[in-house]
């Protein structure tokens, strides 16, 4: 089987680009259905890094007037998620009165997403709602209610579509797991 090493870390395949896209037919179809009668247009909230290529490809599917934001945040050191939530980036614009849809790339233990939710609530959002590519449904036990999903997975580290391992791996064109 193929593998890739980063850093002192060996990967291997898990989910291919065609299940990654054919999830995030899913998620488009999904917020096209919900925000097709807004009265002001959506903004897409990009959680850099790990969101870009995940939010490439779902902006692209949602054929109706959005705004795209973005903001940096970060907890993850390695493998393993430690400490509080930094913004590393603020928001780059008002969502005051606006419907907001946070793309994460994976929601984990949550701390990200309630870091989210409360921020963007105190700034004035008028309906927060979340979407995530990927989620570890053994790990995350918020009570924030996750939106839209693409799809759950075990609980093993990942990287690839956007997610690092220490930095490498966001540009593989898929998902690969760390070997056992
Ligand atoms: P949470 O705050 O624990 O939900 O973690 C969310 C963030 O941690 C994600 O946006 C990712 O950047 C990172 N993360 C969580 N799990 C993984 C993983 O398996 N591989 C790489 N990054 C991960
Ligand atoms: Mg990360």
């Amino acid at each position: 089987m193929k593998s890739v090493t980063l850093h002192d870390k060996t990967f291997v395949p898990y989910i291919s680009n065609a299940e990654l896209m054919a999830a995030i037919d899913k998620v488009a179809e999904k917020i096209i259905e919900n925000h097709k009668n807004d009265t002001e247009p959506p903004i897409l909230l990009c959680v850099l890094n790990g969101s870009v290529m995940f939010v490439s490809e779902l902006m692209k599917r949602i054929e109706l007037p959005l705004e795209l934001m973005s903001i940096k945040v970060a907890s993850y050191s390695g493998t393993s998620s430690v400490g509080p939530v930094k913004e590393v980036q603020g928001l780059t614009g008002s969502v005051k009165g606006r419907n907001v849809i946070v793309c994460e790339d994976i929601v984990d233990t949550g701390k990200t997403l309630a870091y989210l939710s409360e921020t963007l609530h105190e700034r004035g959002a008028a309906k927060v709602e979340m979407c995530t590519m990927l989620t570890k449904p053994d790990v995350y036990k918020g009570n924030i209610p996750l939106d839209y999903v693409g799809l759950e997975i075990e609980n093993r580290f990942i990287v690839g579509f956007g997610l690092d391992y220490d930095q490498l791996g966001r540009n593989i064109n898929e998902i690969y797991i760390l070997k056992q």
